[in-house]
């Protein structure tokens, strides 16, 4: 018996320097596998009489108790330290910063437009649209520019085979027309904006045969000039971000307003910038629309969106806004932002 408890002593031992699960598991067939060596004592316990198998037996079964229980314990000691030395060797390291991820850019034009439609938003002007191929009636007739009128000449007209003799077809010149086709379909009162592409024969550093513009119309039965002066004062301060931004009012000619002016703003403390034309809306124009002069008065105004856009940024160049470059994308372009 003596044997039985040195051998397990001996196991305990080699169990407890173990330093491999494999190491573990060999232990564990030499002492209690198959042919191990307590199983060994075990089967020998037949030829024993009955007296001293209850005793030795009862002994054996202890002893291979104690190692059972010593192996296990060993066993979950080896695996943890199995699974630190892995984890020690995949460590995350979760303070790397992200790669960085490309993110578009707005155009400074839809940067523009978006603004503009905020602040006459603000003031309760409504956003319209047109077509950008447009009816000769609408650009230039009910407008009060008849075909033998020298402004059609002045716009540099892109002219569009017709569909018939009666409507010439063209690429609208300015956005004027929007205020035809709305007075045709709405009564006064009217306080609407319409911006959009507009196309005229031209293309230097200043234009481009392609551009944008920004109309204004308000219809109503008591508007006059005052509210056109105070309309277009609040929208250049709140869009040049300049409270006390001075505006002159120059007296001009549109065939679609009367009085007509164009206004000019002092930049920079340096000169005077012409930037957009506007006026009274000829009586002619009204009743093109079937809106009754007696009643109704109103005023328009249009500015270049590429114009406005140049100076607020400092864009030298109107033709780098179609280019598609993304440096000056990158450069002049902004981030999109959440507005409440
Ligand atoms: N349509 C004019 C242009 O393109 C601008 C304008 C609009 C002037 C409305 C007066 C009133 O030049």
């Amino acid at each position: 018996m003596d044997t039985a408890k040195e051998l397990t002593q001996r196991f305990l031992r080699d169990i407890e320097k173990a330093s491999s699960l494999q190491d573990l598991e060999d232990i564990r067939v030499s002492a209690l596998g198959k042919k191990g060596h307590l199983t060994l004592l075990m089967k020998d316990l037949g030829q024993k009489s009955p007296e001293e198998r209850r005793v030795v037996g009862a002994e054996l079964n202890r002893l291979k108790e104690s190692l059972t229980q010593a192996i296990d314990t060993r066993k979950i000691e080896l695996e943890d330290l199995v699974l630190n030395a892995r984890l020690a060797s995949e460590m995350l390291d979760i303070s790397l910063p992200p790669r960085p991820q490309p993110k578009g850019k707005i155009h400074p034009l839809s940067h523009v437009m978006d603004q503009t439609i905020h602040i006459f938003g603000q003031m309760g002007f409504v956003v319209k649209e047109g077509p950008d191929i447009e009816e000769d009636f609408y650009n230039f007739t009910a407008l009060n520019i008849p075909p033998e009128h020298p402004a059609r000449q002045e716009q540099d007209t892109f002219y569009l085979p017709a569909f018939s003799e009666q409507q010439p077809l063209v690429l609208r010149t300015h956005t004027s027309p929007v205020q035809i086709r709305t007075m045709l379909k709405e009564k006064p009162p009217i306080r609407i904006i319409a911006l959009g592409r507009t196309y005229r024969s031209d293309y230097d550093a200043t234009h481009t045969p392609m551009f944008h513009q920004i109309e204004g119309l308000v219809i109503d039965t008591k508007t006059h000039m005052g509210h056109l002066k105070g309309c277009l004062e609040e929208f250049c301060r709140l869009f040049f971000e300049d409270p006390n931004l001075k505006l002159r009012f120059r007296p001009g000619y549109f065939p679609f307003t009367e009085p007509s002016a164009e206004v000019d703003i002092w930049w920079k403390g340096s000169t005077w910038l012409e930037i957009l034309g506007c006026g009274m809306v000829h009586p002619n124009v009204l009743r093109n629309c079937d809106i009754d002069p007696d009643l109704y008065q109103g005023f328009a105004f249009g500015m270049g969106l590429e114009r406005i856009a140049m100076l607020k940024y400092g864009i030298e160049d109107l033709r780098l806004f179609y280019e598609s470059d993304l440096r000056w994308l990158n450069h002049y372009g902004f981030d999109a932002e959440v507005r409440e």
